[in-house]
């Protein structure tokens, strides 16, 4: 079984045992002044011990003065960050894995606060349009003095007892700024021709190349196509085949690996992708740049079933598959695989939790996972170091959403009794939902996921079943747990909400009201209204999008909405934010305008009402009441989103 995905392959004097490589990730780990942390010792550790071939680090910065991306990075611009990589290193090494350490600067795309500067460096002064922080063009002295840093840093790894170093030109950081014509606008010998943009990276490997000698391997990352139609310049950036050039230019200077990603920030959807993208989506980008190299090629493209990997090895599309997100959401992901339990892998459902958290992250929020709540935690939580001290005693867990469904695999790992009651006929409950709008299929993998764990652990459910205190009563539960999770709300201070014409989102996602061929408004447009929104243009209505904010999804994760809005963009839906939903009477629905306090009526066939949800407090006071070990878990706790359903029931399971 995957044969080629766990045949061992040299990356220069590197023999990686296996083909999975977890490619670099921020992960907010770092101690404070960008030591390596037990955190990350664990973190790391974790995902070699799941048998990954290859594990690269984060990136890390090789000057910390003008190039720090956040406060918990990894530096490596001093010896005294020797000793930590060197730990990490040896952690690694004590499951057979190897470890490669990503060097980076920022540039344009940095903070010039976090590093206390006016201004960031970059090939040339054009201000990032993601972070616009002010930019300026490096001098040459400036150049000179970078290349060094990225020559120290890249002995440093190597004197860590590291197996590799990586040097990042993908995504728009510096290097990448240099090799683009997007940003490079110079006019000297670092700009203008080919030649020229790839000069920074070229004295960059050769400084690097005579500091780690000729046996220690040194990877390249670049971004094989930047992708830019999706920031309206279609001509604008490098494209494939500009890439393939790129990657033959970096074998010809002697790197001993490409790992090919794509995109720059302005184009962060290609980088790392949301749930719009498909497994596979840019694997032109690394197979066409495999079929004009000889040496081995890493690829990411939202690369998930074992399967497919193994797929595109045997077609020689790739030598190493990568992925972040795959290794982040489940650690075990090769051996699962190796071992033939494919079926138990925890995938990695594209929310983008991971990337919106690490943007926000500090000491109190850090960086994390909706799937897999040990992400970052591990050298806290790990479910087979938990107490099993459960003793067979029964807990009552009501509901079967995400987070009745894992408080209930942590419980029975713990050796508890759960018994899961589920007044629906199916599991997942709202998470059941979010898997219907087009493109979300992908989210019902963590159902699948606890579904399956749940069987292997012969976990009791009892679907159809909406529990009452007296059927919790006769189970004489330990404890109960209350994951009854939410409900649209429905607002009683608006007139006529309960007109026949009028639905909630669910309604119209779980099928139970179809609408084909209708003038349809919906108001709201959260994440629940906005897809509710697209799966209604698909069915063939002509749909319209109410919002009372100033702006059309708020508090939304700009790269989810920017996903959303692309897809939703052809079937024409007329947006109308600053209305505030007044009254419906029959087709007439009536709006404030929340700036001029206007009337403003349309006429509308039918009407989805997206307002949020709310836990139902009554229904689930009573348990409160009849029991005295109650916990609530999930929305039913305070509403949110799978990162917390996922988080409570986990902590509720644990810390029982
Ligand atoms: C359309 C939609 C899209 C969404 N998309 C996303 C997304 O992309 N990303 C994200 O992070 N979040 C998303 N969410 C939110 C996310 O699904 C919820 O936050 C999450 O499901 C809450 O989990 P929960 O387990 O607390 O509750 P729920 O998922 O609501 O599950 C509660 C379960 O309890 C059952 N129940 C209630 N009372 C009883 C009873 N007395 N007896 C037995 N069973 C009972 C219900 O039937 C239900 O199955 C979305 C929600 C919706 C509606
Ligand atoms: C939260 C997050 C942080 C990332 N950090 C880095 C990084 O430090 N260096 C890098 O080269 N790529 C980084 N990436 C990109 C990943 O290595 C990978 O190319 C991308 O996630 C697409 O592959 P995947 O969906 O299989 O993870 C990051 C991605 C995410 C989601």
């Amino acid at each position: 079984m995957y044969e080629n995905l766990f045949s061992s392959k040299k990356i220069g004097t590197m023999t990686v045992p296996n083909r999975t490589v977890m490619t670099a990730m921020g992960n907010y780990l770092a101690d404070e002044g960008g030591f390596v942390s037990d955190k990350d010792i664990a973190f790391y550790g974790a995902r070699a011990k799941g048998g990954t071939g290859l594990v690269i680090t984060e990136c890390t910065v090789v000057d910390s003065k003008t190039g720090l991306g956040n406060d918990r990075e990894i530096v490596v611009d001093d010896d005294k960050y020797i000793p930590g990589l060197k730990k990490l290193a040896d952690e690694i090494h004590k499951y057979g894995s190897k470890l490669c350490v990503q060097i980076y600067h920022p540039g344009r795309q940095g903070i010039a606060v976090v590093n206390g500067v006016e201004s960031m460096k970059s090939a040339s002064a054009t201000e990032c349009q993601i972070v616009h922080q002010p930019t300026h063009e490096m001098t040459k002295e400036e150049i000179k003095d970078m290349v060094n840093k990225f020559a120290q840093a890249a002995r440093r790894v190597k004197e860590a007892g590291a197996d590799a170093v990586e040097l990042h030109g993908a995504h728009g950081y510096l290097i990448g700024q240099f090799s683009s014509p997007y940003t490079n606008r110079r006019t000297d010998e670092y700009g203008g021709s080919f030649e020229n943009r790839m000069r920074f990276f070229d004295e960059i490997i050769d400084a690097v190349r005579a500091e780690v000698g000729a046996d220690f391997p040194i990877i390249a990352r670049f971004s094989v196509d930047e992708h830019m139609e999706y920031a309206g310049q279609p001509e604008a950036g490098l494209h494939l085949a500009d890439g393939v050039e790129i990657g033959k230019h970096l074998e010809a200077k002697g790197v001993d690996a490409l790992d090919v990603s794509s995109g720059i920030y302005e184009t962060m959807n290609t980088a790392w992708e949301p749930v719009g993208f498909d497994q596979g989506w840019k694997i032109e980008g690394p197979a066409s740049v495999k079929a004009a190299v000889k040496i081995p090629v890493i690829g990411v493209a939202v690369i998930r079933d074992p399967e497919y990997a193994e797929e595109l090895l045997k077609a020689e599309k790739l030598d190493f598959v990568g992925s972040a997100r795959a290794f982040y959401a489940d650690p075990e992901w090769s051996n699962k695989a190796k071992n033939g339990n494919a079926c138990d892998i925890r995938k990695c459902i594209s929310c983008l939790y991971c990337m919106e958290s690490l943007m926000s992250a500090n000491a109190e929020r850090p960086m994390g996972c909706s799937v897999n709540f040990e992400a970052g935690k591990e050298n806290q939580y790990q479910a087979e170091q938990l107490p099993k001290n459960g003793e067979g005693r029964t807990v009552a867990v009501i509901g079967a959403g995400p987070a009745g469904l894992e408080a209930a695999r942590i419980l029975a790992i713990r050796g508890f009794k759960p018994v899961v009651f589920e007044k629906q006929n199916r599991l997942g409950g709202q998470v059941y939902l979010a898997s219907k709008p087009p493109k979300k299929e992908r989210t019902a993998w963590l159902i699948d996921y606890e579904k399956g764990q749940l069987e292997k652990l012969g976990v009791e459910i009892r679907l159809g079943v909406e529990a009452s205190v007296e059927d919790i009563k006769a189970l004489n539960p330990y404890a109960v747990f209350v994951a009854t999770g939410s409900n649209p709300v429905m607002p009683r201070s608006i007139k006529g909400l309960d007109g026949a014409n009028v639905h909630t989102p669910v309604e119209i996602l779980d099928g139970t009201v179809k609408l084909s061929g209708k003038k349809v408004c919906v108001v709201g447009s959260g994440m629940t209204g906005i897809e509710t929104a697209e799966l209604l243009s698909e069915q063939g209505n002509e749909v319209s999008v109410f919002e009372m904010a100033d702006d059309i999804g708020p508090g939304l994760f700009f790269q989810n909405l920017i996903d959303v809005m692309s897809r939703i963009a052809p079937h024409n839906v007329a947006m109308y934010p600053k209305h505030r939903l007044v009254e419906i009477s029959g087709n007439n629905v009536s709006f404030e305008t929340t700036d001029t306090k206007e009337t403003a009526n349309f006429e509308f066939d039918e009407v989805v009402v997206s307002l949020g949800v709310a836990a139902n407090k009554a229904a689930n006071e009573q348990f409160a009441e009849a029991f005295d070990n109650v916990r609530f878990l999930g929305d039913a706790l305070s509403t949110g989103r799978i990162e917390a359903a996922v988080r409570t029931g986990y902590l509720a399971a644990a810390e029982l």
